[in-house]
């Protein structure tokens, strides 16, 4: 059994990427999954000042460590403006000052949902290429497309079949190859 550490790049206390997370890790029973809440990781907005002058935030060095802690990680990007929210972007800068491979070796489920047809998706593939120059392997990615239409946030589930068969696959593979 591995240890898996589950987030949303979001900030919004009805993240759509959050509820998404959830779901899968739900569909997850062979290994330990521990999902956080960015939310409560409020940090400054990066700076060289702010670095030089207050070191970095203890919020980043507690989520370094949960990441090194587990084995592999399943992150969903929200997309402000074709790319990550400036909130997840500022953790990620931060992260990546404290050590430039603070992914090192973990194998990652990428995800991205939005309202939108396309899912997040510019927002996943900016991920995709960034997130390896951090030490990571994409293992799988999955992008929702039009969450509202697929998704019941009553239940918490995923409402439309072939999605919900994509997802599975997805989800089947990363389960094995981590
Ligand atoms: C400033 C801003 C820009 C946005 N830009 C996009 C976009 O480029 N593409 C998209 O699909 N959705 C966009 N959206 C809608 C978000 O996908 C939607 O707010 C979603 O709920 C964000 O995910 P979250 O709830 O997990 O934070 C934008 C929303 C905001 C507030």
């Amino acid at each position: 059994m591995k240890k898996i550490l589950a987030f949303a790049g979001s900030n919004s206390s009805t993240s759509i990427n959050h509820k998404l997370v959830e779901f899968v890790a739900s569909q997850i029973s062979e290994h330990q999954v521990r999902i956080i809440s960015l939310i409560n990781y409020s940090v400054p907005m990066y700076s060289e000042d702010e670095e030089k002058n207050n070191g970095f935030p203890g919020m980043i060095m507690g989520l370094k460590h949960d990441i090194a802690d587990a084995d592999a990680l399943i992150i969903s990007v929200n997309e402000h403006n074709g790319s990550w929210g400036a909130f997840f972007k500022n953790i990620v800068d931060w992260l990546s000052r404290f050590d430039r491979n603070f992914m090192e070796g973990k194998k990652i489920l990428l995800m991205s949902t939005s309202p939108g047809k396309r899912g997040g998706l510019s927002s996943l593939e900016y991920a995709k290429s960034v997130f390896p120059r951090f030490g990571a392997e994409i293992v799988e990615s999955f992008s929702f497309p039009s969450f509202y239409d697929n998704f019941s946030t009553t239940s918490g589930r995923v409402t439309e079949e072939t999605l919900l068969l994509g997802l599975n696959e997805v989800l089947s593979t990363f389960a094995h190859q981590i």
